[in-house]
């Protein structure tokens, strides 16, 4: 049974590790996630940004493949379905289809607006126990086709968006979605401190997690941080072995053209990637 995030966050919290959110797109990356997790005995949060549900034939589609899937493979881990990057009408739609965890991103609004939306979420997600995450300061780089531009967060307006009883806080420290370029200045853990400092015992999200030195990811998590997002790594890692194996030409020897084949050494390499994240958050045992 899918739960809310909320109390794997706040044992994350107080424990000083991190429970990943990985993203999904179909039915090998939703397998690939699960079964690590329960191999490694970790919570884990599926994140669906709007664009993959489109992809996936909507929200209803992928609750009932989720749900099917905790059943038919036996998991017990905890796992949360999550909307990642929600619009307020998103949100509302994944709530209804049987979503466990919702996102509503209004780091793009004016704050007052932002508080308004995630004020009335608040009040919706919390009548049916599902999770909520909130954002301050838009995460740069590209998701579905919105840039934003990489902004540093005010914590003041994190405080007040924390205020508001939402589950868990993503703000931006200057991390960005994708890969980082070279001359990337880091996180802003002065930032990322002072918001705690004012949030008290609030889970922090990191997004942006693919590329972000493990130095920095530790220091991260010591500073509040309970939940860390990775998509794009996935997706590199299942883009190279799925281009070695084809190149090799695999795919022309006998029926290595059974796309249970072809799509075989891509769900190993995201099981790979799974493992290492979770090793990293120390989420590993902690379900
Ligand atoms: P990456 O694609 O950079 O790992 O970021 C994922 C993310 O933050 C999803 O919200």
């Amino acid at each position: 049974m899918l739960v809310s995030a909320k109390e794997m966050l706040q044992k994350a919290h107080a424990g000083k590790y991190a429970v990943g959110q990985f993203n999904i797109n179909n039915l090998e990356w939703t397998k690939a996630i699960l079964l690590t997790a329960q191999e490694l005995g970790s919570p884990v949060i599926l994140g669906v940004s709007e664009g993959a549900g489109k992809y996936m034939c909507g929200y209803g589609t992928v609750v009932g493949m989720v749900n099917g899937m905790l059943k038919e493979l036996g998991i017990t881990v905890p796992v949360a379905l999550h909307l990642d990057h929600g619009s307020y009408e998103g949100a509302l739609a994944c709530i209804e289809a049987g979503f466990s965890s919702v996102m509503f991103d209004g780091s793009h609004y004016p704050i007052e607006e932002n508080i308004e939306k995630t004020k009335e979420l608040v009040r919706l997600t919390g009548e049916r126990g599902i999770s909520l995450e909130a954002e301050v300061g838009a995460i740069g780089g590209e998701e579905d086709g919105v840039v934003g531009g990489g902004e540093v967060a005010d914590p003041n307006e994190c405080k007040a968006i924390a205020d508001l009883g939402v589950t868990m806080l993503a703000a931006g420290i200057g991390n960005i979605h994708g890969k980082y370029p070279e001359n990337w200045a880091g996180l802003r853990f002065d930032t990322l401190a002072e918001i705690q400092k004012l949030t008290g015992d609030m889970p922090l999200v990191l997004h942006g997690g693919t590329g972000i030195p493990e130095d920095m990811i530790k220091k991260a998590i010591s500073l509040g941080v309970s939940k860390i997002n990775v998509n794009t790594e996935c997706q590199l890692s299942f883009a190279a072995a799925t281009r070695t194996y084809i190149e090799a030409g695999k795919d022309l020897q006998g029926k290595g053209f059974d796309p249970r084949k072809l799509l075989a050494p891509g769900f190993e390499a995201i099981k790979a990637t799974v493992k290492e994240k979770m090793e990293l958050f120390g989420s590993v045992g902690k379900a």
